[in-house]
C-alpha cells in the first residue's frame, strides 16, 4: 500500500491565510491586542460551518485581520510549511492576498518580507522548496488590482505568478484582462480560480483572456466537452481541492466528487488543500479521504502526485529529481 499522506508531491493550490489555525489566531490576537468576536478557540472552530463560498470568505477575512507584523506572517507560513513537509510536500506554490492586508493598513512590504523569510528558512531547515503567487481579490475593482500589481513590481523576483481569488460569481476573468496583460508583460506567469462556483464560461475566459498556465479548481470543466478537449490539447493542469469542494458545497458528498472522472478523461488534475485550517484537512488528508471515497487505485494516486510536480513552476532538473522520488516511493510500495 502506498503511504498516501507522505507520498512526495507538490501543493499548488494553498492560500496561506487559509492555513491560519484557531490556536495561532488567538495567540497572535493576544500579542497584538486585537479583540476577536469569538470567546475561545473552540467557539471559533465551531463557527466553521459553511453554506457556500461567501459564507467561508466572511470568516476567512475576519481571521486574518489579526495579522499585523512581519513576525505574524513569518509564523503563519512557517507553521504551514512544517505541516506540509511532514506530509510529503517537497514543493509548495503559495497564494497570498495582499489587498486583504494593505486595505487594513498593513504595508505590502511587511507581508512579503515575513512570508519570504519563512519560505527561505523552510527550504534550509526542512528541504521544502516554494514559490509565492500573488492573488487579486476579484470582488474588488480592476483598478485596485492594478495598483497592487504596481506595488509588487519591486519584489518581482519573489513572486512567480499572479492569480485571482475570492467571490467568483459576478466577477468574471474578463474584468481583469488588462491587469493580467500587464502582469504577463512584467514577466509573471498567470493562474486563476475558475469553475468553482462559476460555470465553464469562466474557465474559457481564464484561458482565452488571462492566458493562464493552470486553472484553480476547474471542477465544473466536465460540463463542457469542448472545454475538456481544449484542456487536454494544451495539457492545462487543474488544481482540484476535494475537501474544500465538500465544505463549500460545490459537491454534495466526497463520493460524488468529479476527480476520478477528470482523471479518466485524461485531464492533468492535482489534489490540494485550498484552506486547510478551515476545510478539515491538509493535503495528506485530502489524498487519504479522496482515495477512500472514490476508490482510487495506487496507479491513480501516483498519477496525481506526478501531475503535481509536472504542473508546478519549478525548473526541469528539480522536477526530474522530485519525479524520481515518486517512482521510488511507488516501487517500494509495490514490493513492500
Ligand atoms: N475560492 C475563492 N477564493 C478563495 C478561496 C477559494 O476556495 N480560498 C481563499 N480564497
Ligand atoms: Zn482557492
Amino acid at each position: 500500500m502506498i503511504d498516501l499522506a507522505r507520498l512526495p508531491k507538490a501543493e499548488l493550490h494553498l492560500h496561506i491565510e487559509g492555513t491560519f489555525e484557531p490556536e495561532l489566531i488567538f495567540a497572535i490576537a493576544q500579542r497584538n491586542g486585537v479583540k476577536l468576536k469569538y470567546p475561545s478557540v473552540e467557539a471559533l472552530r465551531a463557527a466553521y460551518e459553511f453554506t457556500d463560498l461567501q459564507s467561508f470568505l466572511d470568516i476567512y477575512y475576519e481571521g486574518m485581520n489579526v495579522l499585523r507584523s512581519e513576525r505574524d506572517y513569518y509564523e503563519l507560513a512557517t507553521a504551514y510549511l512544517r505541516r506540509a513537509g511532514a506530509q510529503g510536500v517537497r514543493h509548495a506554490e503559495i497564494f497570498f492576498d495582499p489587498q486583504a492586508h494593505t486595505d487594513r493598513g498593513v504595508a505590502f512590504e511587511t507581508v512579503i518580507e515575513g512570508l519570504t523569510q519563512a519560505l527561505t528558512d523552510a527550504r534550509d531547515a526542512l528541504g521544502v522548496s516554494s514559490h509565492l503567487i500573488m492573488c487579486f481579490l476579484r470582488d474588488l475593482s480592476a483598478q485596485s488590482a492594478m495598483e497592487t500589481l504596481e506595488r509588487a513590481l519591486p519584489y518581482r523576483d519573489r513572486i512567480v505568478a499572479v492569480g485571482l481569488d475570492s467571490a467568483e460569481i459576478g466577477n468574471p476573468p474578463s474584468k481583469f484582462q488588462a491587469v493580467f496583460d500587464r502582469a504577463r508583460a512584467e514577466g509573471f506567469l498567470t493562474v486563476a480560480h475558475a469553475g468553482e462556483e462559476g460555470g465553464p464560461e469562466y474557465i474559457w475566459e481564464a484561458l482565452d483572456l488571462l492566458r493562464v498556465s493552470r486553472v484553480d479548481h476547474g471542477v465544473r470543466s466536465l460540463e463542457d466537452p469542448k472545454l475538456v478537449d481544449r484542456l487536454l490539447r494544451q495539457r492545462i493542469p487543474l488544481t482540484v481541492c476535494p475537501l474544500s469542494n465538500v465544505k463549500l458545497r460545490v459537491v454534495a458528498d466526497l463520493r460524488e466528487h468529479p476527480l476520478k472522472k477528470m482523471l479518466d478523461a485524461g485531464l492533468v488534475a492535482t489534489v490540494n488543500s485550498d484552506d486547510p485550517a478551515y476545510f478539515g484537512g491538509y493535503v495528506g488528508e485530502n489524498f487519504v479521504q479522496t482515495a477512500a471515497a472514490l476508490g482510487l487505485s495506487d496507479a491513480e494516486i501516483v498519477t496525481l502526485a506526478r501531475n503535481s510536480i509536472e504542473a508546478s513552476f519549478i525548473d526541469d532538473a528539480t522536477k526530474r529529481a522530485y519525479l524520481d522520488e515518486i517512482e521510488e516511493a511507488a516501487a517500494n510500495a509495490a514490493t513492500g
